[in-house]
């Protein structure tokens, strides 16, 4: 989280900076700052909230300078105010920071001690006097290799000095962090993106280097001080600045967009001519493969869960799901003869990351389905799967989701063909079905009038529980994660047979409840699950797909009904009007629906 801007140029910065922290707003938007030097001193602008409000006071102050720094933060120490948005700065130096300094208190104790005066609640503030302290005895240089050693956590760092007007030092462990090369000038930035609309012309930091950015050259250093040379990366010209078009939010737009970029990335992986997976640059034989690990956070988890059943359903591999955050640090025994799957949307998020290294470490074979093709985990893995679903900016993952859930689905297919686990017609067949999807996805989005009405009784619900099983299961959580992020009511999910083992106890009158009952193999066991609530009193909204045969139950509240595709594609279909749910739940309540309270869209923090 937090995102880090800065631009070392002839011409004024202030404006561009801000420009790019909108772009980065992503990363955290509970405050947001900018530095930049002028005649010798550090002018600062802080402001509580979004980067609308730092622009505003910008102009008003007419802000000077043609080097400065910008920052978007995401709260770890000390609130979201003023005081403790970034950059926070000495009389010497100013500092932009992402990630989480872990010895901050121990440092701050022994520069109080020296007399450092600390205005905020932030870990950062101890960078910017452990940098002033260390400048008294040391070069620059030095002062940035011993610094670095003396700091425990994660970081990536943006700092500028009162008496150089000429340079900026970027550094970076755990945490991402690109340089951009421009004409007469250069860039720091939390990524590519935030930069894209000044160059296409980018290096990435990686860990444990730092670099000293001037407008004329970029020197990089290990972190011993050893200068390194970087390669130059050329990234796609355009600036693909997403934009709302005619809708009020990013969300709504993404979920309306899922048919057609479940149709852009089944064209990525299809060979429609000849019915056939296109996974051509697969580096390793199929059956070099006994077990299959994937791992994700939130969202990215989800699909991870369904993935499970597929694989399950399909290979012969033995397949595990972890939560990034818990691999990580368990005992993990690493085996070779398997494949190390991480999903994440944006590749960045540092647990995903670190449970990436980690494998990479072991010398385990690794494989990322991400969106950004361009971040730290895409780099860092063996095979790249992208999901082709364009930028998401809803803070609350959608589209993401199903682009995951399809590549997930395509490689099941893949393995299972490959292990002659399914024979060529059943392999077909499955394709077949596959380019069905993308029109089925488009008639339940038309769904969308009667869920606007659900939406409001969900909004003002005291909580409320998604249930399912098999499939069903993970979409249940998924449902109930985005109606917990978007409109801040407690919900749950669970598998539909585990209710009787607790949860019942939660039902009264009046609670509404998603059941998940498609017509699966499952649907007579939900169906009697779904009786158990409602006999308590629960508000049944059923999610199921559309057949001739009546269904029988009585006191449902409301049915929706989506289209009966092969089984294994119902998860995309009943996932989109639980998107609908959580959006339509939020706009009831007015709340930020693209950027949710206390969330960030990407988690580059422990
Ligand atoms: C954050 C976002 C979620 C997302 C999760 C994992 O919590 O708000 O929407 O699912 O991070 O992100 P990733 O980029 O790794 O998919």
């Amino acid at each position: 989280m937090c995102g880090i801007v800065g631009i070392v140029s002839t011409k004024e910065v202030s404006s561009r900076i801000v420009n790019s922290l909108r772009k980065l707003e992503y990363r955290g938007y509970d405050s947001a700052g900018i530095a930049t030097i002028v005649e010798g001193n550090i002018n600062e602008v802080k402001r509580e909230g979004r980067v609308d409000f730092l622009e505003k006071d910008i102009l008003k102050l007419n802000l000077k300078g043609d080097i400065g720094i910008g920052h978007v933060r995401w709260a770890t120490h000390g609130k979201p105010s003023k005081i403790n948005a970034h950059p926070h700065s000495s009389d010497q130096v100013s500092v932009v920071h992402n990630g989480i300094i872990e010895n901050s208190t121990i440092l701050k104790k022994l520069l109080e001690k020296k007399g450092y005066i600390f205005k905020s609640q932030t870990d950062t503030e101890v960078i910017a006097h452990l940098v002033t302290d260390y400048l008294k005895k040391n070069s620059l240089k030095s002062t940035i290799i011993k610094v670095l050693k003396k700091l425990h956590g994660s970081f990536a760092l943006g700092i500028i000095f009162k008496d150089r007007n000429d340079l900026i030092i970027g550094a970076r462990r755990g945490s991402p962090l690109a340089v951009g090369y421009g004409p007469n000038e250069n860039y720091l930035g939390s990524d590519s993106y935030a930069l894209k609309s000044m160059t296409n012309k980018i290096s990435y930091l990686d860990d444990g280097e730092f670099c000293i950015i001037k407008k004329d050259q970029i020197e990089f250093f290990e972190a011993h001080g050893v200068k390194i040379n970087k390669k130059v990366l050329n990234l796609s010209k355009e600036d693909t600045y997403y934009e709302k078009g005619d809708y009020k939010y990013f969300m709504e737009k993404e979920i309306d967009e899922q048919p057609s970029t479940l149709n852009d990335c089944i064209n990525e992986y299809i060979d429609k001519h000849n019915n056939q997976i296109n996974l051509y640059n697969f580096p390793w034989k199929m059956n070099l493969f006994k077990s299959i690990v994937l791992i994700g956070c939130g969202t990215a988890y989800h699909s991870c869960l369904v993935a499970k059943y597929w694989i399950e359903q399909n290979t012969s591999l033995d397949v595990s799901i972890d939560i990034a955050s818990e691999f990580r640090y368990r005992k993990v025994r690493f085996k070779n003869d398997c494949l190390y799957v991480f999903v994440s949307q944006s590749g960045e998020t540092a647990d995903t990351y670190a449970a990436l290294e980690l494998c990479k470490k072991n010398k385990m074979k690794t494989c990322a389905v991400v969106n950004v093709v361009e971040s730290s985990i895409a780099r860092e893995a063996d095979l790249v799967l992208p999901i082709y679903c364009g930028q998401e900016i809803g803070v609350a993952s959608t589209k993401a989701f199903l682009g995951q859930m399809l590549v997930l689905y395509i490689l099941s297919i893949k393995i299972s063909f490959d292990q002659k686990f399914i024979n060529k017609h059943e392999y077909q067949s499955k394709i077949k079905n596959l380019l069905l999807l993308s029109n089925s996805a488009k008639k339940t989005l038309k769904l969308d009038h009667k869920i606007l009405n659900i939406g409001k009784v969900f909004a003002h619900a005291k909580g409320c529980m998604f249930l399912g099983r098999g499939y069903s299961f993970p979409i249940a959580l998924e449902g109930a994660l985005k109606l917990k992020e978007l409109a801040y009511v407690h919900a749950e999910g669970y598998p539909a047979g585990e209710m009787k083992h607790g949860p019942l106890a939660l039902i009264e009158e009046g609670m509404p409840v998603v059941v998940i009952a498609p017509r699966d193999d499952h649907y007579k066991k939900t169906m009697s699950n779904m009786q158990e609530v409602i006999a308590r009193g629960a508000k049944v909204l059923l999610i199921t797909t559309k057949s001739k045969d009546e269904i029988t139950s009585e006191n449902i509240w409301e049915i929706i009904e989506v289209d009966q595709l092969n089984n294994e594609l119902i998860p995309f279909l009943i996932t989109i009007p639980l998107q609908k749910l959580a959006f339509y739940s939020a706009l009831e309540k007015g709340y930020d629906i693209d950027k949710p309270r206390n969330l960030a869209k990407s988690v580059t923090v422990e």
